[in-house]
């Protein structure tokens, strides 16, 4: 079951898709994941990359195109969560063709409705475990030990570059302008869920659950 996780920065697509692969050995393909790799290794495509995220653009279509379409080939376990992807119409549409072409299309597109308030709170307080990814927010999903990651014990963290209010405001603009009218888009093909962002992890989870359970 291959599935869109849609939704604003912040909203939680990442913590939902880390849950969905232990729960239901999904694979997450995460463009952000991909691109932060990108970005740090030393080539003129990573520097391009950085440059655009630090400022909270969007990368152009055919680079994430690209990347989307070197792992779609792989073994997908229980299904693939798109995760950030796709962010546009026409990545959206390449997302499709490549979905048709391996004969296994999209079981649902999963919005995940936050409001903008609330998104900065979460963004300013969000780090992530440094060695396996785990995200984790200052005031409302702090490890259960304090300083050790939950998932696998490591003892660093991270902060992301883009994680700023003024990178945050046009990564803000760039959805509403170019990635919420995949809203309309999964609806008109009868595959759109909205499950309300602003519950808790767990609640939120067990929505997406009943989507998945459903589709
Ligand atoms: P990307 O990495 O995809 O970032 P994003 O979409 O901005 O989403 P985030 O990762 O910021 O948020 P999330 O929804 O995963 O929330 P999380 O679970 O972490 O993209 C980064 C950049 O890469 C883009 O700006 C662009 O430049 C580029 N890019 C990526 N894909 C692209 C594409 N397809 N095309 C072009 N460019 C692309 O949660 C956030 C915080 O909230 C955490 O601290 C978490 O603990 C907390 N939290 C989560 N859920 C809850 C809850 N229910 N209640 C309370 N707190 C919660």
């Amino acid at each position: 079951m291959n599935i869109v996780l849609l939704g604003p920065p912040g909203a939680g697509k990442g913590t939902q898709a880390r849950r969905l692969i232990t729960e239901r050995n999904m694979v997450q393909l995460s463009t952000g994941d991909m691109l932060r790799e990108a970005r740090s290794s030393d080539s003129e495509m990573g520097r391009l990359v950085a440059e655009v995220m630090d400022r909270g653009g969007l990368v152009t279509d055919e680079i994430v195109i690209g990347l989307i379409e070197e792992r779609i080939a792989a073994d997908h376990g229980g299904g693939l969560i798109f995760d950030g992807f796709p962010r546009t119409l026409a990545q959206a549409d390449a997302l499709e063709a490549l979905l048709a072409q391996h004969g296994e299309p999209l079981a649902a597109a999963i919005e995940i409705r936050v409001d903008d308030e609330a998104l900065v709170a979460r963004i300013s307080g969000r780090y992530t475990c440094a060695s396996c990814g785990e995200v984790y927010h200052d005031m409302t999903q702090p490890p259960a030990k304090a300083g050790v990651c939950d998932a696998c014990g490591g003892t660093e963290f991270i902060r992301r570059a883009d994680d700023n209010e003024e990178s945050l405001r046009h990564r803000l603009m760039e959805y509403y302008r170019k990635t919420s009218p995949l809203i309309g888009y999964y609806h008109a093909k009868g595959i759109l869920a909205t499950v309300d962002g602003l519950e808790k992890v767990e609640d939120v989870a067990a929505k997406i659950a009943a989507v998945l359970d459903r589709a």
